[in-house]
């Protein structure tokens, strides 16, 4: 069975009470067990981290190496700041999806750049927690 690991980044631990009117209102703990439902259909194991931290990110995917086939990333404010990120994708090779649950593409232009982008497969912005369920599909 595929093991993918699924990141998330700052104040994703927040939802449900953060920017509903852009987020929803459903919480992190909503989130996993959507993640969980998910990956249990698609027939592929999840493991979800979530961190305020970029170092602590960069840290779950070096330690990522070797033991999983897949990186599910939304790596949130990081996404249009952090080259460590994904430097850190780049540098333990495993197949990475970027997801975020806003259109980004659609939002300030400071959020129009993601450095995460382009060590990832794919990206996919705005569906929701839908992007969760379709980036696990990508994987199986
Ligand atoms: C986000 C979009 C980012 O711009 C923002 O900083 C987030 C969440 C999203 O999932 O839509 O924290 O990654």
């Amino acid at each position: 069975m595929k093991k993918i690991l699924v990141i998330n980044g700052p104040n994703i631990n927040m939802l449900g009470l953060r920017e509903p009117e852009i987020y929803g209102k459903k919480t992190y703990a909503d989130l996993l067990a959507f993640i969980s439902k998910a990956a249990n259909d698609a027939g592929v194991e999840t493991e979800c981290f979530q961190s305020n931290s970029e170092g602590s990110i960069v840290d779950a995917i070096q330690q990522a190496y070797g033991k999983f086939d897949g990186i599910i990333i939304n790596p949130a404010a990081y996404t249009h700041t952090s080259i460590a990120i994904p430097d850190a994708l780049k540098a333990v090779g495993i197949p990475a999806v970027e997801v975020h649950l806003s259109d980004i593409s659609r939002r300030e232009a400071y959020r129009r750049v993601s450095f995460t982008s382009e060590a990832c497969k794919t990206t996919i912005a705005g569906n929701g927690f839908d992007g969760y369920r379709e980036a696990i599909q990508f994987f199986a």
